[in-house]
């Protein structure tokens, strides 16, 4: 028999729900075996990892990639290498970009320009094409979800209207694929921020993003979206009423929804944006204390099935404007949300089977991708951690063009130490180790799979 291509040796690998002391043997991009080393076939490459955890690589629904004329920001390089060093090796791209991906000629060309570029697996969310009828073209032109801001339409459609919006949400359940939701509700926002007027101060922005916004929105598009039967996904959920009325559509009416949460909601407060002001301004805005200790704890039960970054970079001149409502909301969050949830671990708040779940096999399973669990197969793709590496987070080290963060002088314990995606070794020990073009589009459906 000819060698496998690398056997990753010395450490525990993550299967089954545990962890065993075990080899992985990698050929061709997918997992060949996980067995005690002795037992593991001659292979031509090897990568040591004493003392390290190997866990399936964490999978990122929520990320903005950026690229095109916001390359300034963040381009599909910079960013997916921020990917590789926070232990991703999945991440799904937004689809509010200039000019926002809502087409499948806009999407196709996307996929020209990230391809070649990308150093992880990369899928594209579509904005809803006009008309609706078109989205099984955009599904077929590689889009794996579809996005809808129901406070900030990036579509041509007018989804203020419910019929609109049913109509759009029938296509996607039809096309089989899920849509995640920005839920906040445009009408609350405009009130507040008209009745605020000019405003120099983030707290201002807080306020004009309530928690009512995320309610009346959720009440909205939920019945909707069942009538539709429209798997969706509600992202970034920023309050408890927010998970309880998820919670309730799941169990009671059998709706097919399913929740994320961030690092920063989780853990964040509305003091961490009055301290940090526009770098903590993201949108929905951090939440008071108790309610994010409630989200924390819906992460524990089960409530919220993903911890997603909603990696969003803007420039030090954007956060800078004095103007709040000239700056835009957004987090880089790539680099720390894994640390961020190993911390959790160490801390005791998190078991290691909830981080894999919320990191991987959750967003893999609702995403249908293919990730989530290491098994003979399977793509390999992993993610090495030192779980017990402390470090002080410190955004001038990012790979991210974004060089601020609220979470700056954190000091946790958990690290990705390297991230390994079909078989190939991308990142180790914070370096990036392959070419732009070492990652791969991902095409659930698409014709002519590449
Ligand atoms: O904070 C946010 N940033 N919320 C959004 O809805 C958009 C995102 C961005 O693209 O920067
Ligand atoms: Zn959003
Ligand atoms: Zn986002």
């Amino acid at each position: 028999m000819p060698p496998v291509d690398l056997n990753v040796v010395g450490g525990k690998v993550y299967v089954d729900g545990g962890f065993v002391e075990a080899g992985i043997s990698i050929d061709d991009g997918r997992v060949a075996r996980v067995a005690k080393e002795p037992h593991l076939p001659e292979a031509s490459g090897r990568l040591n990892v004493d003392g390290l955890l190997v866990l399936p690589g964490f999978v990122d629904v929520h990320v903005h990639l950026r690229g095109m004329e916001l390359s300034y920001k963040e381009d599909f390089y910079t960013g997916t290498c921020a990917a590789a060093a926070g232990g991703f090796t999945t991440v799904l791209d937004m689809p509010n970009t200039k000019p926002p991906t809502n087409s499948p000629e806009r999407l196709r060309e996307k996929i020209t320009r990230a391809r070649g570029r990308v150093v992880v697996r990369v899928g594209f969310y579509g904005a809803l094409p006009k008309p609706p009828s078109r989205i099984p073209e955009m599904v077929e032109a590689g889009a794996v979800a579809f996005k809808v801001y129901l406070h900030h339409p990036i579509t041509e459609l007018d989804i203020s209207r419910d019929e609109v919006l049913l109509d759009a949400l029938s296509w996607v359940a039809e096309a089989d694929v899920p849509a995640a939701i920005h839920a906040e509700d445009a009408g609350v926002i405009e009130d507040v921020k008209r009745r605020l007027g000019p405003s120099t101060s983030p707290m201002d922005f807080a306020e004009a993003h309530p928690i009512e916004a995320e309610v009346r929105a959720l009440r909205r598009v939920i019945p909707i979206a069942q009538k539709a039967g429209a798997k969706i996904h509600i992202c970034h959920v920023s309050s408890t009423v927010g998970v309880q009325l998820i919670r309730k559509a799941r169990a009671s009416r059998g709706a097919l929804i399913t929740c994320e949460a961030t690092p920063h909601h989780l853990l964040l407060t509305v003091e961490d944006l009055e301290k940090w002001g526009s770098k903590a301004m993201t949108d929905p805005p951090l939440r008071p204390r108790a309610v994010a200790q409630g989200l924390l704890e819906a992460l524990k039960l089960g409530w919220i099935d993903v911890v997603a970054s909603d990696h969003a970079p803007h420039t030090a001149e954007e956060k800078g404007r004095r103007d709040v409502w000239a700056v835009p909301p957004g987090i880089p969050g790539l680099e720390t949300t894994a640390p961020l949830m190993l911390n959790l671990v160490n801390k005791g708040v998190l078991s290691w089977r909830t981080l894999i779940q919320r990191l991987s096999s959750g967003p893999s399973r609702i995403f249908g991708l293919s990730g989530g669990e290491i098994r003979d197969g399977a793509p390999a793709d992993l993610v090495v951690v030192d779980a017990k590496r402390e470090h002080r987070i410190d955004s001038s080290k990012f790979h991210s063009k974004a060089h601020y963060s609220p979470f700056d002088g954190w000091v946790v314990r958990g690290k990705p130490v390297a991230t390994i995606v079909g078989g190939r070794v991308v990142m180790r020990d914070g370096e990036i180790t392959a070419p732009g073009g070492a990652g791969k589009i991902i095409r659930l459906r698409a014709k002519n799979q590449k």
